[in-house]
């Protein structure tokens, strides 16, 4: 039995083991880390059975994360505002649920690729629980402008709704007629091999970023590469960093990211 898991359908190809037992590697502590299958809405028995047996902490991803956020006795200020629970701890038998996705996303573009989102312009694509979690720090880091844009335009125009404020707009997909610093895919199109039909001007000089990593960002970042992206990259930077962040709530050590990005990098 493992002190910590990761819960969600499906789950096979999880990388969160392998990155958390090379943390600890790194650290030099033990870690027991599992993946564990959890179908949509049984997520509150395999935690209390998780926990009853030993379990510490919980790494939560799709489709459970709003299930988690739902479960959650108390909640951080950042799982609030995103609506979703990525980590679980247990603290004096109460179950607390954290975030731990918009901070990995911002320290990937901050700290692993150099980039400074301060007073610059972003277009990001998907109003889904992808979006959700990463559009209050895109804010928080001083961007100028935040147009979102997604398939289904009353789902961007109720993010921009709950943000309020006056930076954040909702705008339509085919119909931005100007390039963009940053332009951010947290769509899920890329899982069913497409690609959000964006007008290739807006990746013109643009960084370019989608939140999943390997081939499933692979679409996307083609098309920002033919639009004349100067940079484009996938999410593994953001996996490794939430995990990291993970492992700093529940260890009270910060692993270093670097080296376990290389090597994933290397057999993705
Ligand atoms: P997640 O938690 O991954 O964000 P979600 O909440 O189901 O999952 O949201 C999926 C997002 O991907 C939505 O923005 C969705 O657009 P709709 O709101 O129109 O459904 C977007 N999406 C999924 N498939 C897409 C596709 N083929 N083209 C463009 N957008 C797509």
């Amino acid at each position: 039995m493992s002190e910590f898991v990761v819960m969600g359908y499906p789950i096979a190809h999880s990388l969160s083991p392998r990155i958390h037992h090379a943390f600890g590697r790194l650290v030099g502590k033990e870690v027991t880390y599992e993946r564990q299958e959890v179908a949509a809405g049984t997520l509150a028995q395999a935690l209390a059975a998780f926990v009853a047996a030993g379990g510490r902490g919980a790494n939560i991803t799709v489709p459970l994360k709003a299930e988690a956020c739902a479960l959650a006795d108390r909640l951080s200020g950042r799982a609030r505002r995103a609506m979703a629970v990525n980590t679980i701890l247990w603290e004096h038998g109460l179950m607390v649920g954290d975030n731990t996705d918009g901070v990995g996303f911002i320290r990937d573009l901050v700290v692993n690729q150099g980039l400074s989102l301060r007073d610059r312009t972003v277009l990001l694509v998907g109003a889904g629980g992808a979006a959700q979690g990463i559009a209050g720090p895109l804010l928080d880091e001083g961007v100028a402008r935040l147009v979102i844009v997604n398939r289904t335009p009353a789902r961007a125009t109720q993010l921009v709704a709950s943000l309020a404020d006056d930076r954040a707009y909702a705008g339509l997909l085919s119909e931005q007629g100007e390039p963009f610093d940053f332009v951010i895919n947290a769509t899920a199109a890329g899982l069913a091999g497409a690609v959000p039909a964006l007008p290739g001007i807006v990746f013109q000089g643009a960084v370019a970023y989608d939140l999943v990593y390997g081939a499933r960002a692979d679409g996307f970042l083609s098309c920002a590469r033919l639009g004349g992206a100067k940079l484009a990259v996938d999410g593994l930077g953001m996996l490794v960093e939430q995990a990291a962040e993970s492992f700093w709530l529940w260890h009270g050590m910060r692993p270093p990211v670097a080296p376990v990005l290389q090597a994933l990098r290397a057999d993705i």
